[in-house]
C-alpha cells in the first residue's frame, strides 16, 4: 500500500490505493458540505484517478460554472412535466408556463435589490446581458471600464467611446480613478462598468463608493455580479448601481439563463436587441412596431426552464442566511490562500494584498511547473477540478503575473484558479493543499504528454461514463 504523507506536519494523508483521504485539521474548519439545506446536485460523486481507483470529486471550479442546487433541479423537473410554449398558447400548460416565466422576474428583482421600476430582462448569461446593455446605450456614450474586468464586462462596448482604466492599487484608488475619468469624459451619457468581485483574485470592489463617484460626475454604474452574486448578498438599490448583470450558471442554476436588471429608459428607447417574433407589436408589409419592455429585448421562444431555474436559485439563496454562508466560505478561503502562500515556490496573486475582503476565489502559480500541468495533475492524480489559464481576463492576468508569467502562446499568462462554492468541504481544501505541496516539491507522480493543448497522463486508465444515449 502506498501512502502519500506530506512533509508538513499538519498535512492530510491520501492512501493511493483506497483513495481514502484523512484531513488532520478537521477540527479547525467545517468538513461537510458547508451549506446545510442548500443541497447540490452531484455532491459526493466520485471520479476516476489516472492511477486507478476513484475519489470524491473536489470541485474547486465554481468561478467558471456552479452545479445546480437540488431545489433548482427539482423545480425545473416539475415544470418540464408541464412544459409548453409561453405567451402564444391558450392551453392550460401554456398559460401555466407563461405565469412562471413572467412571475420569475420578481424573485430575481428581489435577489438583486432592484427598484420597483427597474426592467428585468432575461438573457443567456452575463456576456449577453452586457452586450444587450451596450446595444441600448444612447449615441455618444462614454464607457469607463477597468482593465481588470473579465472579457464579458471588458469587451462588449467596442461600438462606443471606451476609457480603459489601469488596475488600481487599492479600493480607494479605484474610486479616485473613476472620479477622474468621469470628470474628464466628454459631454454626453457615461457608464462605469465594474465587477462586484474579481473572477481572478476574488477581491471585492467598493461598489457603493464607485456608484457615488460615477453619479457625482453624471455617469451611471453597471455592476457585474457574475462572481459576487453566488457568494455575497447585495442590493443594487442600496449600492446605488444602475444596472446589474449575472449568470444563472454561476448561481447554481446552469440551465442557460442570465439577467440584466436596471434603469428602464435606455433599454426602452433602444431598438430590439434581437429582431423576431415575441418582440413585435405589429408587422406590416413595409414596417414593424415593437413591444415595450421586457418583451422588446426577448425575441424568440424563451428559455422557460432557464428562467425558472434562475428565479428558484435566487429565491432559495435569499431564504438562506447569507451572512453565515459568507462567514463559512471566508474561513475555507482564508485557509486555502494562507496555506498556499506558505508553500515554497507558490505565489498567490492579488491586486490589493492578502487583507483585502474577498470571495472564495484564489489564483496562484507554481514557480517550478506550468499551470496547465498542475491543473491536469490535480485532476488525474487527486480528483480535483480547478481552472487554469487566464480566466477570460487576459489583460488582468498579464498584469498580475508580469512578463515572467506570460509563457503561453497567446501571451495571456497562465495561472491556476481554485474557486469555492456551496458544495466545497474542508476536505476538498485540504486535499488541494496536500496536492500542491507535493507537486511543488516533487512534481507530478505520472508522466504527461500534451494532447489538444492539454497535458494528459501518458498512461491513463480513466474512462468517461456514458451519460448520453448518442454516446458509446
Ligand atoms: N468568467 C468566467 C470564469 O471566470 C468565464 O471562469
Amino acid at each position: 500500500m502506498t501512502t502519500f504523507v506530506d512533509l508538513c506536519s499538519d498535512s492530510p494523508i491520501v492512501d493511493a490505493e483506497t483513495a481514502q483521504f484523512t484531513p488532520r485539521q478537521a477540527d479547525v474548519f467545517p468538513v461537510g458540505p458547508h451549506a446545510p439545506g442548500l443541497d447540490i446536485v452531484g455532491a459526493g460523486t466520485t471520479v476516476p484517478l489516472a492511477t486507478g481507483g476513484s475519489i470524491e470529486y473536489a470541485n474547486l471550479d465554481h468561478g467558471a460554472s456552479a452545479p445546480a442546487l437540488r431545489a433548482v433541479k427539482e423545480t425545473v423537473d416539475a415544470v418540464l412535466e408541464r412544459y409548453a410554449s409561453v405567451h402564444r398558447g391558450a392551453g392550460f400548460h401554456s398559460q401555466l408556463c407563461t405565469s412562471l416565466y413572467e412571475g420569475a422576474r420578481e424573485p430575481i428583482r428581489q435577489f438583486v435589490g432592484g427598484r420597483a421600476d427597474d426592467a428585468v430582462i432575461y438573457t443567456r448569461n452575463t456576456t449577453d446581458s452586457f452586450n444587450l446593455l451596450a446595444h441600448c446605450l444612447p449615441a455618444g456614450t462614454t464607457v469607463i471600464v477597468f482593465e481588470t474586468e473579465h472579457h464579458a464586462a471588458l469587451l462588449p462596448w467596442r461600438g462606443h467611446r471606451v476609457i480603459r482604466l489601469a488596475a488600481p492599487d487599492s479600493p480607494a484608488a479605484a474610486v479616485d480613478a473613476v472620479e477622474r475619468a468621469v470628470a474628464l469624459a466628454p459631454e454626453g451619457p457615461k457608464l462605469v462598468v465594474v465587477t462586484g468581485a474579481s473572477n481572478v483574485t476574488g477581491e471585492i470592489w467598493p461598489i457603493a463608493d464607485l456608484a457615488d463617484a460615477a453619479h457625482a460626475g453624471g455617469a451611471r454604474l453597471a455592476l457585474d455580479a457574475a462572481q459576487l452574486a453566488p457568494h455575497r448578498p447585495f442590493s443594487i438599490s442600496e449600492f446605488g448601481a444602475d444596472y446589474v448583470a449575472l449568470s444563472g450558471h454561476k448561481l447554481y442554476a446552469p440551465y442557460g439563463s442570465g439577467v440584466l436588471v436596471g434603469r428602464a429608459d435606455w433599454l426602452a428607447e433602444a431598438p430590439p436587441y434581437l429582431v423576431g417574433g415575441g418582440a413585435t407589436a405589429t408587422v406590416g408589409d413595409h414596417s414593424t412596431t415593437w413591444k415595450p419592455l421586457p418583451e422588446r429585448h426577448e425575441a424568440g421562444t424563451p428559455n422557460v426552464a432557464g428562467v425558472v431555474a434562475l428565479a428558484t436559485a435566487c429565491h432559495v439563496l435569499r431564504q438562506a442566511d447569507p451572512y453565515a454562508l459568507a462567514d463559512i466560505e471566508s474561513r475555507l478561503s482564508e485557509r486555502l490562500s494562507s496555506e498556499l502562500a506558505r508553500i515554497p515556490g507558490v505565489t498567490v496573486h492579488s491586486l490589493w494584498g492578502p487583507a483585502a475582503d474577498s470571495i472564495g476565489v484564489v489564483t496562484f502559480t507554481l514557480k517550478s511547473l506550468p499551470a496547465n500541468l498542475v491543473a491536469s495533475a490535480l485532476s488525474a492524480e487527486w480528483g480535483i477540478g480547478v481552472r487554469d489559464g487566464a480566466f477570460c481576463a487576459q489583460p488582468f492576468v498579464r498584469k498580475l503575473l508580469g512578463d515572467a508569467g506570460c509563457a503561453s502562446p497567446d501571451g495571456s499568462g497562465h495561472a491556476i484558479r481554485a474557486s469555492i462554492g456551496l458544495g466545497t468541504t474542508g476536505e476538498h481544501v485540504e486535499r488541494l493543499l496536500a496536492a500542491v505541496r507535493r507537486l511543488a516539491e516533487f512534481g507530478p507522480a505520472l508522466e504527461y504528454t500534451v494532447v489538444d493543448s492539454r497535458p494528459q497522463p501518458v498512461a491513463d486508465v480513466r474512462e468517461q461514463p456514458v451519460l448520453a444515449p448518442w454516446l458509446g
